[in-house]
């Protein structure tokens, strides 16, 4: 499959490098796609066949684009891009903002809804904003099974993402179906106990599990 990745990050980097061993066509988006320093950051991942281009070029490339971009910046990424060029694309979002003092940039709209209501053409499923970069690309790497949730009003495109989870090793059972991009609200603000979690065990690279009731 053809993705594109908003950033080259953290999160661009890891899923990038997942993907791309899972055979997928892949072109990470930047806003410095000739910056020296930042290609001998990505020298492996251009080794391993991974291009980069501007955001509108990784965009044009994707049948599925991701937001891997600082949630406070996404919209104005988006936006750079425009409607027109990500009609049709289903749009994977990563992507929490944080303001300075570490309080959520959306508090009540998830910044999931505003991406959808802003690009209605483009159908947004939010996942992988429950878990840090290390465990997206290597659920394997935890003790137990973990859960991990899709938000999206579109089927189809639900499943298109399910398929590029189960390429990244997350079995059909550990996928939860929140329902509509309206529960990304959920996801996004899971991010403040994340980090109250990680300060606890002194580590990002756990999951989480829903434990359904015993059957009688
Ligand atoms: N880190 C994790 O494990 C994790 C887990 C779950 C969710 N998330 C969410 O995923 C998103 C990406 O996280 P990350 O850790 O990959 O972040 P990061 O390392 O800071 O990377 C973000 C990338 O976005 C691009 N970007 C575009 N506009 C930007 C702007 N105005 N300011 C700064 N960067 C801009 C940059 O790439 P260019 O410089 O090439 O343009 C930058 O490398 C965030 O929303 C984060 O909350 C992260």
């Amino acid at each position: 499959m053809r993705i594109g990745l908003l950033g080259t990050g953290h999160v661009a980097q890891a899923l990038a490098a997942g993907w791309a061993r899972a055979g997928h066509d892949i072109v990470l988006g930047s806003r410095r796609p000739e910056d020296a320093d930042l290609l001998t950051e990505l020298k492996e991942l251009l080794d391993a066949g991974v291009r980069v281009g501007t955001s509108s070029g990784a965009a044009a490339h994707a049948e599925v684009l991701v937001n891997a971009t600082p949630g406070t910046a996404s919209m104005a990424v988006l936006e750079s891009i425009g409607a027109a060029a990500l009609e049709g694309k289903v749009l994977l979002d990563v992507a929490v903002g944080f303001l300075e003092d570490k309080s959520l940039s959306h508090p009540v709209v998830s910044l999931g809804e505003e991406i959808q209501q802003a690009f209605p053409a483009t159908p947004v499923v939010k996942t992988f904003s429950t878990i840090d970069r290390v465990v997206m690309v290597d659920p394997g790497s935890l003790s137990g099974p973990a859960t991990i949730f899709l938000s999206g009003d579109d089927a189809d495109a639900k499943r298109t993402v399910s398929g590029l989870l189960a390429d990244l090793g997350w079995s059909e059972e550990s996928v939860l179906d929140l329902g509509g991009i309206e529960t990304a609200r959920g996801q996004e603000h899971f991010a403040l106990l994340f980090v109250g979690i990680a300060r606890a065990i002194d580590s990002f690279a756990f999951g989480i599990r829903v434990v359904p009731p015993a059957t009688a």
